[in-house]
């Protein structure tokens, strides 16, 4: 019965024996739970329910649970009982019951379970290529069948902007018809909250801009004409923090998305901003001079703080990409940033101490847990044994972290098929280390329940790859493919470099990296 479950319960799992059938028509006693994910139970599970008759399934609303926790109980003399303190709480439970479920009966059944981790999120490029709304729903229905709860949208970057906006619609038109109408968001909002996901969006600033300075040129540093981004890559023209007019654009822009979006948590990018054009701006310098910082690094953080300023009236929490905290500044200034670290480079240090000071941290590795990477790069063994830490630190017990996300970057990824099999089933490796305690991890125990789970519940519909694990020499072939294909693609057009000095030893770990 076990090897249908993923992830792995955190808790009590104990079969009892013998099986309760469940009718066609379930009966149920609801309390006071809202529809949704029950509704979403019954599409799966292909039964109807009904409060007629005697109840097969109740629920009971136990506020002693954990957030997302819960208590699911099979037994022939009382059916089927659920605890939960959430909404999110009973969602769980019912996809473990589903997953238990087999030939029309449940195992008996008592499951005492709950998240290691209150943030376990997939990041879904859909600029570097745009997936349309049906796509975007079966990769949401997909990843919560595994409890993961956050979908990191990334609606904005160099290569296009992805959300209809009523106040600056020019962005949006830009790329006309690749956007998500405001009615679609809510629609794609409503379909994850059913399911337990919660959806963030990113607006990626300073850098990654090129898809609003392709509409106004005048908000970069020089006011240089830029084309909408069709490269992957960094993109060394980014918004000048130096100039008002850009703070009239972003304060009304958020606010609009901070509207459109439930989540009371914001991302604002902050990664790969190249300093080049600040350095070289009357504008920049000015505004440095004024604020009293000492180096771009600080003025990007007196940027961001300032949208920050804006959030928080919106009732908003932001979160940015490890590069941000480079900035004291904005360390001081924004005690509720959550931090996403992906990579060191020359952030290790305040990385750290923002991490050692308590500040919130979601966990990225891009050597570990980046799904655009091909499988053998990052097998799924790799983001199995993921876990909170930074490869130059290794403290003596894992301090607390907010959670970890897997990203899917989609500058290769031109299709669903391909966005399937990039993210599944490695999505589902993660879901297990982020929701099961690393004790009672074991990874032949998980390959074996996934192939199980596959068979039930293939991610997106499709079959997975035959390389999820791939050894020796496939390993260094897909490797090597994925090298050239990035090394033969086209360069941003206004790019001027890597966008800042790289440490050393974050090339000497992307080099042991590729030797593995
Ligand atoms: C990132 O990969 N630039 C966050
Ligand atoms: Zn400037």
């Amino acid at each position: 019965m076990k090897q249908y479950l993923l992830p792995l319960p955190n808790g009590k799992t104990e079969f009892t024996g013998g099986r309760v059938a469940l009718p066609q028509a379930l009966c149920l006693d609801r309390a006071d739970f809202a529809p949704e994910a029950l509704d979403v139970f019954a599409e799966r599970a292909g039964v109807t329910l009904t409060d007629e008759g005697a109840p097969l399934l109740r629920l009971y609303r136990n506020e002693k649970f954990p957030a997302e926790g819960y208590r699911l109980r099979v037994t022939e003399a009382k059916g089927i009982e659920v605890e939960a303190a959430t909404e999110q709480g009973l969602g769980w439970a019912l996809v473990t019951l589903l997953s238990l479920i087999d030939g029309g009966s449940a195992p008996c059944c008592d499951i005492e379970d709950q998240p290691m981790y209150a943030y376990r999120g997939i990041l879904l490029d859909c600029v570097r290529h745009f997936f349309p709304v049906e796509t975007v729903k079966a990769f949401i229905d997909a990843i919560s069948m595994a409890k993961l709860n956050m979908l990191h949208w990334m609606l904005t970057n160099d290569q296009g902007w992805r959300i209809e906006l009523k106040s600056f619609p020019e962005l949006h038109e830009n790329n006309a018809p690749e956007f998500y109408t405001q009615d679609e968001i809510r629609e794609v909002i409503a379909y994850a909250s059913a399911r337990g996901v919660e959806i963030i969006p990113e607006v990626d600033l300073p850098g990654h801009t090129t898809a609003v300075l392709s509409v106004y040129p005048e908000l970069g540093c020089a006011g240089k004409k830029v084309r909408l981004g069709d490269a992957p890559g960094i993109y060394s023209v980014i918004l000048c923090p130096g100039k008002e007019s850009v703070f009239e654009l972003l304060l009304p822009l958020l606010e609009e998305v901070a509207g459109l979006f439930p989540s009371p948590l914001l991302h604002l990018g902050g990664d790969e901003a190249p300093k080049s054009e600040w350095e070289a701006c009357p504008h920049c310098q000015r505004r440095m001079a004024e604020e009293g910082l000492d180096s771009e690094e600080e003025l990007q953080g007196w940027f961001t703080a300032r949208l920050i300023e804006h959030l928080r009236t919106l009732g908003k929490r932001p979160i940015c990409w490890n590069e941000s905290l480079l900035s004291d500044y904005l360390q001081q200034q924004a005690p509720e940033l959550v931090a996403q670290y992906w990579a060191e480079m020359h952030t290790e240090g305040p990385t750290r101490r923002f991490w050692e000071a308590g500040g919130d941290v979601i966990f990225s590795d891009y050597l570990s847990v980046y799904l655009d990477q091909p499988h053998g790069s990052n097998p799924m063994k790799t983001v199995y044994a993921y876990g909170p830490r930074m490869p130059y630190f290794n403290p003596p017990a894992p301090l607390p972290a907010l959670g970890m996300e897997a990203c899917v970057w989609t500058e290769y990824v031109a299709t669903p098929e391909k966005l399937a099999t990039m993210a599944f089933p490695r999505a589902y490796a993660l879901a297990e280390a982020a929701w099961t305690a690393p004790a009672r991890k074991d990874y032949a125990d998980f390959r074996r329940r996934l192939d199980a789970f596959l068979a039930r519940f293939p991610g997106m519909g499709f079959t997975p790859p035959a390389l999820a694990d791939p050894q020796g020499l496939d390993r260094y072939r897909e490797r090597l493919a994925f090298v050239k294909m990035q090394a033969t693609a086209p360069r941003p057009e206004n790019n001027g470099g890597a966008g800042g000095a790289i440490d050393g030893k974050f090339l000497l770990r992307w080099v042991k990296f590729f030797l593995g």
